[in-house]
C-alpha cells in the first residue's frame, strides 16, 4: 500500500499517518519530522534547511526530493508519505522516479479542516510543544505558503484519479475511520 496524505499545516497529516501506517503495517515516512531530525543534527542538509522552516517557507526541491528517495527506496513494503510532495515539481519528480520502478502510490488522501481550526490547533500544541514554527505570524505565512504551492496538487491528484478528500474535523478515531473507509477502495489486492 502506497498513500500520500495532502493536507493543510496542522490538519493532521502527523496524526493520521502514524495511524494508517500501523493499520497496514507500512511507513510512516514524514518529510517535516525527517527535516526537523536533520537540523537537531546539524548535518549539511539540516543546515540548509534551518532558515526555510523557521520561516515557514518550502526548503528547496532538490533538497527534499533526495531525501524523500532515500526514505521510500528503504521501505519496500510501502508507505505513507506525509508532507511529500509539496510543489508541482517535487510531484512530478516523484512520479517520474516512481513510474520507471512500479511505485507509483494507490491514493492521495486530503484532509480537510477549516482555516480557524488549524490556526487553533498549532497555537495549541505551541503552548505545549514549542516548535519554533508554531507561532502566529509563521502559521500564518505556512497556510499562505500551503495555498499557493501544494494545495494546487489536489487537481493534479484529482486527474490521476486517485484523490480522496475527507472531513478531518471531529475526534482522532472517527478521522482515522474515515480515512481507512475512503482509501478501501484503492487497497492493492494481494
Ligand atoms: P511539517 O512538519 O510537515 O509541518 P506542517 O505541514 O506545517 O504540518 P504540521 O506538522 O504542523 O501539522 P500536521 O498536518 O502534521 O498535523 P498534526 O498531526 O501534527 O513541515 C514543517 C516544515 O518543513 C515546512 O514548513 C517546510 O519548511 C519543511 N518541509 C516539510 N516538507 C517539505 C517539502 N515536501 N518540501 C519543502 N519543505 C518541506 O496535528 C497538529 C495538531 O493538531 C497536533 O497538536 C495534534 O495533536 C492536533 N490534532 C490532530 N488531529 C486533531 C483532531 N482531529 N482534533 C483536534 N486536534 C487534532
Amino acid at each position: 500500500m502506497r498513500l500520500l496524505l495532502l493536507a493543510p499545516p496542522g490538519a493532521g497529516k502527523g496524526t493520521q499517518g502514524t495511524r494508517i501506517a500501523e493499520h497496514y503495517g507500512i511507513a510512516h515516512l514524514a518529510a517535516g519530522d525527517l527535516l526537523r531530525a536533520e537540523v537537531a543534527a546539524n548535518s549539511e542538509l539540516g543546515k540548509q534547511a534551518a532558515s526555510f522552516m523557521a520561516a515557514g517557507e518550502l526548503v528547496p526541491d532538490a533538497l527534499v526530493i533526495e531525501m524523500m528517495r532515500s526514505q521510500v527506496t528503504d521501505s519496500p513494503q510501502g508507505w505513507i508519505l506525509d508532507g511529500f510532495p509539496r510543489t508541482r515539481a517535487q510531484a512530478e519528480a516523484a512520479y517520474a522516479w516512481a513510474a520507471v520502478r512500479g511505485m507509483t502510490f494507490h491514493a492521495a488522501v486530503y484532509l480537510e479542516v477549516p482555516e480557524d481550526e488549524l490556526v487553533r490547533r498549532l497555537l495549541e500544541r505551541a503552548a505545549v510543544q514549542g516548535r519554533s514554527d508554531d507561532n502566529e505570524a509563521t502559521i500564518r505565512r505556512r497556510l499562505a505558503v500551503f495555498h499557493s504551492e501544494t494545495e494546487p496538487l489536489a487537481e493534479y491528484y484529482r486527474g490521476r484519479g486517485v484523490l480522496v478528500s475527507v472531513d478531518a474535523t471531529g475526534e482522532v478515531d472517527d478521522v482515522t475511520a474515515r480515512v481507512l473507509s475512503a482509501v478501501e477502495q484503492f487497497v492493492p489486492a494481494t
